[in-house]
C-alpha cells in the first residue's frame, strides 16, 4: 500500500483556504483517493479545545512562546491522533494550515526566532513534511474584507494590518526558499482561475501515485 500523501493550504485571513479545501477535497474524491481533511489549530477533540484557548479573545496578554508551545502541543495531537494514522493506511490528508502558519504568524507575525520554531517542528514532526503546501496568496486588505463577513473577530483576527503583512511576507519567504514543495497561488484571481490553477498543481501530484501503485 502506498503512503498517503499530505498537503496543506496556507494563507492569510480569507485568502480562500477553506473554500478551495473543498475543490481540492472533491477533485481527489473523484479520482477515488481516500481523502481526510482537517484544521489546525484542532483536528482532535483535545487539539480543538487547545484551538479554543488559542483563539479567545482575553484580557491577560497571551504571552508569544505560551502561544507557541500551546500550538504545538495541539499539533502532537492532531499528527498522533489523525495525520499519522490516515497517512499509515494510505488516506490523503488535506488540512487547512499547518506549520507553514506557525512560520507565518508566530515566526514573522509575532516575532519569535525562526531557531525556536524549528527545533518543535523536529521535537513534534519527527521530519513528517506536507508533499504538497499551496500558499494561497492576497493582498491583506482584500483578504481581510473577504474575511470581514463573519460575526465576531477571533484573537489572530483582530490584529493590525502589518501583522498580516509580515505574515503574508513570511509565506512568500517560505514558499521562494523550497519552491518544490509549494505551489504559490495568486488567490486575487476570480475563484475558477485560482481552482484551475490549483488542479494543475494536484495534477503534478498524481502520475507519481499512480506509477508507484503499479509496482
Ligand atoms: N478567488 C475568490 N474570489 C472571490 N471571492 C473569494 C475567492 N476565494 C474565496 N472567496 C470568498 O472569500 C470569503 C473567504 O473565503 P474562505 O472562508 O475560504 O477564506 P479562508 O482563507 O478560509 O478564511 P479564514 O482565514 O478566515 O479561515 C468567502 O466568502 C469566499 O466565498
Ligand atoms: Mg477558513
Amino acid at each position: 500500500m502506498n503512503p498517503g500523501k499530505f498537503i496543506t493550504l496556507e494563507g492569510t485571513e480569507g485568502v480562500g483556504k477553506s473554500t478551495n479545501l473543498i475543490h481540492v477535497r472533491n477533485w481527489l474524491e473523484q479520482r477515488g483517493i481516500d481523502v481526510v481533511v482537517s484544521r489546525e489549530p484542532g483536528g482532535t477533540p483535545l487539539a480543538e479545545e487547545i484551538r479554543e484557548v488559542l483563539l479567545a479573545q482575553r484580557n491577560e496578554a497571551f504571552d508569544a512562546v505560551a502561544e507557541l508551545l500551546l500550538i504545538f502541543s495541539a499539533r502532537a495531537q492532531h499528527l498522533a491522533g489523525v495525520i499519522r494514522p490516515a497517512l499509515d493506511r494510505g488516506a490523503w490528508v488535506l488540512c487547512d494550515r499547518f506549520t507553514d502558519a506557525t512560520y507565518a504568524y508566530q515566526g514573522a507575525g509575532r516575532g519569535l526566532d525562526k531557531a525556536m520554531i524549528l527545533q518543535l517542528e523536529a521535537m513534534v514532526q519527527q521530519g513528517l513534511q506536507p508533499d504538497l503546501t499551496i500558499v494561497l496568496d492576497i493582498d491583506v486588505e482584500t483578504g481581510l474584507q473577504r474575511a470581514s463577513h463573519r460575526g465576531v473577530l477571533d484573537r489572530f483576527e483582530r490584529e493590525e494590518v502589518s501583522f498580516f503583512e509580515r505574515v503574508r511576507a513570511g509565506y512568500r519567504e517560505r514558499a521562494a526558499a523550497a519552491p518544490g514543495r509549494y505551489a504559490v497561488v495568486d488567490a486575487g484571481n476570480p475563484l475558477e482561475d485560482v481552482q484551475r490553477q490549483i488542479d494543475q498543481v494536484l495534477e503534478r501530484l498524481l502520475p507519481e501515485q499512480h506509477s508507484s501503485e503499479v509496482l
